[in-house]
């Protein structure tokens, strides 16, 4: 049996900086792996990662996971810009046997009949909604057959449809999300969805998973996800016939960039919501 195994599923709480979204600029050079990174470590202790799927890729998991023994990985992305994105950061890592893939899991053909010793979600679940709208109930069962030991997932809990936070922090990164769903309906694309860790371990269950640990990270917003959040609405409103709404829209992003820059600025972070990492297993 191996360690985890035996683990039961626990709570408890640590700080992670600035961990959502991954940034896309961060240079492989300063690369230092997340807390939610660093805790899977630990959790798979000395069992080898074998071969390992990470199932939404993006910068920050390739870099991670270029790092570790694996004897291959595959990536996979919905989106063209992430898979040139993975591929540019991996050109002096990646192996033959590795791979990149672009594809949807809402298809039944992608990687059908594979199997991974490690499957990583970081940060898949709450994109969903972009890729294959209403299919997030089906996307653990999707992984299942692809698991051959152990699923790491990651998300934040959801933070857009919430009651206003009370704090000045708090309310900011409501508002930012708020703001960023927005742009993204009106300019034709779909809002991000997160699901709350209950649901996730729920579904699990369902998906013939036994989910064995998890653990919550404060977050701590700094300037990247401030910026990046504001950013992504950009290409969207520049397609905006309606150019007043357009520029209503910049300036509302530019007003909250500034009062959130300021506040990190003052108290080093905006602190509001946490992330989780759960590990299942078969059943
Ligand atoms: C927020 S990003 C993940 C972050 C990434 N792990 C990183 O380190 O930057 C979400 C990823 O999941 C992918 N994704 C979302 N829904 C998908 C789907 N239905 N099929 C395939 N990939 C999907 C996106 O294309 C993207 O690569």
């Amino acid at each position: 049996m191996g360690r985890m195994d035996k683990a039961v599923l626990f709570w408890t709480s640590a700080f992670i900086d600035d961990a959502y979204p991954p940034s896309e600029s961060q240079p492989v050079t300063t690369y230092k792996p997340s807390a939610l990174f660093t805790y899977i470590e630990r959790l798979q202790a000395e069992r080898p990662w074998g071969t390992f799927l990470d199932a939404g890729t993006g910068i920050n998991s390739i870099q991670w996971l270029s790092g570790l023994e694996t004897e291959r990985w595959t990536a996979v992305t919905g989106a063209a810009g992430d898979a040139e994105r993975v591929r540019s950061a991996t050109d002096a890592t990646r192996r033959p046997q590795d791979q990149i893939l672009l594809g949807n899991w809402a298809k039944a053909d992608l990687l059908k009949g594979e199997v991974f010793d490690t499957v990583l979600a970081d940060y898949l679940l709450g994109a969903v909604e972009g890729f294959a709208p209403y299919f997030q109930p089906y996307l653990f069962a999707r992984l299942r057959p692809l698991t051959g030991r152990v699923l790491y997932i990651t998300a934040p809990e959801p933070y857009v449809p919430s009651d206003k936070p009370k704090t000045p922090a708090g309310r900011l990164v409501w508002e930012i999300g708020r703001f960023r769903d927005a742009c993204l309906m009106l300019s034709g694309g779909m809002p991000y969805r997160e699901y709350p860790s209950g649901w996730v371990i729920d579904q699990l269950k369902r998906a013939g998973f036994a989910p064995r640990a998890m653990e919550r990270f404060e977050i701590k917003h700094g300037e990247r996800f401030v910026n990046s959040q504001i950013d992504l609405c950009a290409p969207g409103l520049s397609q905006l016939t309606d150019h007043g709404l357009a520029n209503a829209l910049r300036a509302r992003g530019e007003a909250l960039r500034a009062e959130a820059l300021d506040i990190i600025a003052g108290a080093g972070a905006l602190a509001h919501g946490h992330d989780y990492v759960i590990a299942a297993e078969p059943a």
